[in-house]
């Protein structure tokens, strides 16, 4: 086999009269008479290279049928392009290789899809032929940057004296708000691991460990419902810290964020990044996770409507609403369309009015006298052409619903800039949140999380109200990376268990060794877990997560390449002493 001397990105006009040994892939093939033009494509690049009589040694037929994608090693001389041939897009594009010598070092099948194609192919079977898509320009472009934000991470928080440290994958089961993947254990029968969630209790044993600072990009494992940015394997750059409070764990996280922006999208993020509460999100925003590129702001519509005849709203403990300046021309169907799009998140409907000549008009206009119009008018300095959507519920239903619409209006209207990156911090969220279903309060971040001291009283008394040390980082619409500061107390945990309903046998059985750990010298301690995937799929531009995963699952957690998950024989589940229950 000829070794190549050059990728098929390095040579320029520099390299012109050089005899050369290029390897790579047909990307595209130009027949002219007897001429025969094809673009040799490697990962760093295509290089045209040139079949002719004069040249080539071998059987002109040979290369006549050459198809896309064949693997080839070719040995000629670097010429100057014709003047008219230059391709000025190209780094190599003012010089073909004219071959000498070929060697055909795999012929390729038919191609279930082309290559230059990638939109063309339906999903399903892009990811059937993963190593196929991953040949795309796209693909292999998003999977040089996850690499490069993958080296950045680790340069910055080594300069910020992070270790990176290892934890198992087989583990005990970590609470983390998602269903646990196991791994029945064949020598311990009828016994499992869980694949983590997260590295949580391990991180914060870390510090117990005398650590200070730890990081780790780490695969974790939740068996959840997917959607466009989940991922039921994903990997975050998890970090930990010691004798911290929120503002250390946040200026490294913003440090580590601006760090990998400026170097991979030339962007300055702003310092520092704005905070929002949790309360002043989800009331201006309806929303846990803003998109700060566009305002739209929510409004407290309860006062006007309490006056107007409407009297759906009357028992609603919140009535929302949203102004939007160019809605007056939205017909019947884009109005039904809005509905139906803030039914998902309980919302009942979506009532609304126009303003046109001065008044408000159509929809629940009539409910309103001409006085309260005029007031809604001015106060919301409402314009003609706008449209006034309005939503009466309960308030977190107001707000998730009127948040959808807005985020819908965003949509629709292009009101985002892909080139545009606004984070935000969003925190003091409560620390316990009532579970109607089971009855029962479900921690808002997990049950390491500290409550906020001066909230410490309350907590026997009024768990509803107790807020917590946690904090999310928002980008553009998307949770980027969850933290918080930890308790380091045993009593505060127990109490935090209990108001969780886990009881003490629970405790200890689940957590025994994290509880005693806290009684051995446990520092006070914080961290931050970003979702490395959402974080490069918006360094990348693109709104899909599976895009920026080399073998990604479907929607529905399966891997059509090789086919997981999928039967296993008999004997290893008697190996296992599993019997599988068939309905
Ligand atoms: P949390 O559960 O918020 O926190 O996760 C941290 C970040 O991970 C990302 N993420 C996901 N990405 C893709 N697919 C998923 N299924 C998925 N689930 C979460 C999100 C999220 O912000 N141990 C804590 C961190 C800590 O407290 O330090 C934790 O895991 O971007």
């Amino acid at each position: 086999m000829l070794k190549r001397t050059h990728t098929c990105g390095d040579l320029t006009a520099r390299d012109v009269d050089r005899e050369v040994v290029l390897s790579g892939w047909v990307h595209s093939i130009r027949l002219h008479g007897q001429i025969i033009f094809i673009d040799l494509r490697d990962r760093y690049g295509k290089t045209q290279i040139v079949f002719d009589a004069e040249s080539f040694r071998g059987d002109l037929n040979q290369a006549k049928k050459l198809s896309l994608e064949d693997v080839l090693t070719v040995r000629g001389t670097v010429r100057h392009r014709g003047e008219n041939a230059v391709n000025p897009q190209l780094v190599t594009g003012e010089i073909e290789v004219h071959v000498r010598d070929l060697e055909i070092l795999n012929e390729t099948d038919p191609l279930p899809f082309i290559i230059t194609d990638r939109q063309a192919a339906l999903e399903d079977m892009r990811l059937k032929y993963r190593y196929l898509e991953l040949r795309t320009d796209e693909l292999q472009s998003y999977l040089q940057i996850r690499h490069r934000a993958a080296q950045i991470t680790r340069r910055y928080l080594d300069t910020q004296r992070f270790l990176e440290i290892e934890t198992p994958v087989l583990m005990k089961s970590t609470p983390e708000g998602a269903r646990d993947y196991l791994v029945p254990s064949r020598i311990h029968k009828g016994k499992f691991y869980a694949l983590p969630q997260s590295p949580q209790t391990y991180k914060q044993l870390l510090m117990i460990a005398g650590f200070d600072r730890y990081f780790q990009i780490v695969k974790c494992f939740r068996d959840e419902d997917l959607r466009a940015d989940r991922q039921p394997e994903f990997t975050q750059i998890d970090l930990e810290m010691s004798f911290v409070d929120e503002k250390d764990v946040q200026a490294i996280a913003e440090g580590l964020t601006r760090e990998l922006f400026q170097q991979i999208r030339g962007v300055s993020l702003p310092d520092p990044f704005p905070i929002l509460t949790y309360e002043e999100a989800m009331d201006r925003y309806g929303t846990d996770k803003p998109d700060l590129r566009y305002e739209l702001p929510l409004i407290e519509l309860k006062p006007y409507t309490d006056r107007s005849d409407f009297n759906a709203f009357r028992s609603a403990d919140c009535v929302k609403g949203l102004v939007w300046s160019d809605g007056g021309s939205y017909s019947r169907k884009v109005i039904d369309g809005l509905t139906d799009s803030v039914k998902p998140y309980g919302a009942k409907g979506l009532a609304w009015m126009k303003v046109a000549g001065g008044l408000l008009t159509g929809g629940i206009s009539k409910f309103f006298s001409p006085e309260l119009q005029q007031e809604l008018m001015s106060d919301l300095a409402l314009k003609d052409g706008s449209i006034l959507f309005l939503i009466g519920d309960r308030r977190q239903v107001a707000q998730t619903a009127m948040g959808a619409l807005r985020c819908e209006i965003a949509r629709r209207e292009n009101l985002t800039d892909p080139d545009e990156f606004q984070p935000c911090w969003v925190v003091d969220m409560p620390m316990f949140e009532w579970d109607p279903e089971e009855e029962r309060y479900v921690a808002v971040h997990h049950p390491f999380t500290s409550p906020k001291e001066e909230d410490l009283p309350k907590m026997a008394t009024d768990p509803g109200r107790v807020y917590s040390r946690g904090y999310d980082l928002v980008l553009n619409g998307y949770e980027i990376a969850g933290g918080s500061i930890r308790i380091n107390r045993i009593e505060v945990q127990e109490q935090v268990f209990h108001h969780l309903g886990i009881s003490e046998q629970e405790a200890q059985e689940k957590f025994g060794f994290l509880l005693e750990a806290l009684r051995y010298g446990a520092p006070p301690h914080g961290g931050i877990a970003f979702g490395f995937d959402r974080l490069v799929m918006l360094l990348c531009g693109t709104s899909n997560i599976r895009d920026v995963i080399a073998f990604p699952k479907t929607t529905s957690a399966m891997s059509l390449m090789d086919d997981a998950p999928s039967a296993v024989s008999p004997e290893q589940l008697a190996e296992l002493g599993i019997t599988l229950i068939t309905k």
